[in-house]
């Protein structure tokens, strides 16, 4: 299968980075907001005002006749959940799905926050799940600073995962990170699984979201009648973390990040290396 990568020289990383950064706004602002009681409409209704905020623009909305600024998607949810009238309770495990357009430019990541409150084994239980989800999601990142295939990036989050302790989470396969540039979805793909074929070279130029989803349980999930909502089809909670990374000559630098991924990357031994912003 012939893919075509769009390769981006710095200073159109630079223009990416004001789309991530405003992603990044949109995370602080929902993450500061949110607390039980509140509807996922409110969270993006936060959302679109950020975005306003910043002179930019949803690409979620309109996206395939997608209908709001952002995915909130909740316990079982695991991708693609739409904001609407439900109300967040204590101890619901929420991930938010943000993106943003500048100047043409896509940003794109995720992040899951756990609920103050709730049955305190159960609230333990989805705080590990983020937690390793986030974990997977670094190793990822990492993988793409180490390795030199997009395949080394699967066989990382896989690896991590098989090393877990039980209850060993399920690693959603149906969905996968992406390409991102002059649009939200482009080539390559990056499965968060170990693949046969090791994928296409790491190369400077590339820009890429690396997105797991965990399950709690068994991977194996179904769409809702919305035609949108994936749920897990055990109802097994599910988790998603997302960041949007450019590879350049000098090195890695996650432009959903506001530290560029300094404190995530630390971990490994990896020094984000930003281009100069002006
Ligand atoms: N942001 C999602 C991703 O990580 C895609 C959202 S699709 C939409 O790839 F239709 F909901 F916008
Ligand atoms: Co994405």
């Amino acid at each position: 299968m012939k893919t075509h990568i769009e390769l981006k020289n710095d200073s159109q990383i630079c223009q990416m980075r004001k789309a991530g950064l405003a992603v990044a706004a949109i995370h602080e602002a929902i993450a500061d907001a949110l607390r039980p009681g509140v509807t996922t409409k409110d969270m993006d209704d936060v959302a679109a005002s950020v975005l306003e905020a910043h002179g930019a623009r949803s690409n979620f909305l309109g996206y395939y006749g997608y209908p709001a600024h952002i995915c909130v998607s909740v316990n079982e949810e695991i991708v693609h959940g739409i904001p609407g009238s439900r109300v967040l309770e204590p101890g619901d495990i929420v991930s938010f799905d943000c993106g943003a357009v500048i100047d043409g430019w896509h940003g794109d990541a995720c992040f899951t926050a756990v609920l103050p409150g709730g049955d305190q084994d159960r609230h333990a239980q989805r705080e590990e799940l983020s937690a390793r989800t986030r974990e997977a999601m670094w190793r990822g990142i990492a993988a793409l600073a180490t390795g030199s295939r997009v395949g080394d990036v699967g066989r990382a989050i896989d690896d991590y995962v098989e090393s877990l302790e039980e209850p060993v989470p399920g690693i959603v396969e149906e969905y996968v990170g992406h390409g991102i540039g002059t649009a939200m979805h482009m080539d390559p793909d990056v499965p968060n699984y170990r693949t046969r074929s090791r994928g296409e070279k790491l190369c400077p130029g590339m820009v890429l979201c690396v997105e797991p989803m965990l399950t709690a349980g068994n991977q194996e999930n179904v769409t809702r009648e919305d035609e949108w909502t994936v749920v897990t089809l055990d109802g097994s909670d599910a988790c998603h973390w997302e960041h949007e990374v450019a590879i350049h000559e000098g090195g890695i630098w996650v432009l959903t990040a506001r530290d560029g991924g300094m404190a995530g990357l630390a971990p490994f031994g990896i020094t984000p290396v930003p281009l100069n912003e002006d």
